[in-house]
């Protein structure tokens, strides 16, 4: 009795000290590193960024779906304890193969964002903005309906939000318009609740939230990498996978080195990255 309790103990420490694979096809997930880290300090991280082929999406689902599955391989070759995938577009084409390759929890940013979504909504009207392969996919109002078939989803892509945070351009005329256009539709739907469906519009959530306002409407905002966080803590509670104390790590590996990096990593971070690794996968 008493080696059984010492032994389960061991086994759960050793598992919570393995590291969360993140990935993303490129830099915008490390938003979602981000929201982790505020959230569980302690947890260890390796993030991939296939920023030698963002973006996905706008390929094939097919193309999607083999990118992702060489992107999870190579971080599941270094033993985790959980796969999150923080890209919205291989969420969108590509979660339910990922889930069947690989023996341990898959997280998917959509179910995550889609969950906070129907927590929200009063009026039961969601707006959605992502890339148009997420749009295509349909995934977000599936999702939204797996939970509640009463919500009414209104999708719309919002393609130039992804080079414009790349650039850094957050603030200003042109994403003003460029939000202005992608959300007047939805406003017009009446949603009371709007989920930023891609990896980089978090960047550009003063700017959408004040364009909401300006349309007079007071929907509310889901952000992707918030809603992941949230569930990556739920599901490592509930696996006693949780690691303890402040002093998690965090190793970057790129698919390729821009100049821009550092920059954009800080970003999309909120701080600087000391250590990255360019590797071929
Ligand atoms: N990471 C993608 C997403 O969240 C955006 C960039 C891309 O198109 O690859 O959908």
């Amino acid at each position: 009795m008493t080696t059984d309790t010492t032994m389960t103990t061991d086994t759960t420490m050793t598992r919570a000290d393995l590291p969360i694979g993140v990935f993303d096809s490129g830099l915008g997930g490390l938003t979602v590193v981000k929201a982790v880290r505020a959230l569980l300090p302690g947890e260890n991280i390796l993030y991939l960024g296939d920023n030698a082929r963002v973006p996905y999406g706008t390929r094939s689902p097919e193309t999607i779906r083999r990118y992702a599955t060489h992107c999870a391989d190579f971080l599941h070759q270094r033993g985790l304890k959980m796969l999150v995938v923080a890209c919205n577009t291989v969420s969108a084409v590509a979660i339910d193969a990922l889930k069947e390759r690989f023996p341990l929890p898959v997280l998917g940013v959509i179910e995550a964002g889609a969950k906070l979504a129907v927590q929200h909504t009063r009026n039961r009207i969601v707006g959605v903005i992502g890339t148009a392969g997420t749009v295509a996919a349909n995934a977000y109002p599936r999702a939204i309906a797996q939970r509640d078939a009463r919500v009414t989803v209104h999708q719309n892509p919002a393609p130039l939000l992804v080079p414009l945070a790349e650039e850094g351009w957050l603030e200003g005329t042109v994403p003003e318009l460029a939000v202005d256009r992608y959300i007047r539709p939805l406003i017009d739907k009446d949603i009371d609740t709007l989920v930023l469906g891609c990896t980089h519009y978090p960047l550009l959530r003063s700017v959408i939230e004040q364009r909401l306002r300006t349309g007079h409407s007071a929907a509310h905002i889901v952000d992707s990498a918030g809603a992941m966080a949230a569930e990556v803590s739920r599901v490592l509670a509930e696996e006693r996978w949780l690691r303890q104390g402040e002093n998690g790590t965090l190793q970057c590996f790129v698919t390729d080195l821009p100049q821009s990096f550092g920059h954009m990593a800080e970003r999309f971070l909120g701080q600087h990255i000391s250590a990255v690794e360019r590797v071929d996968i």
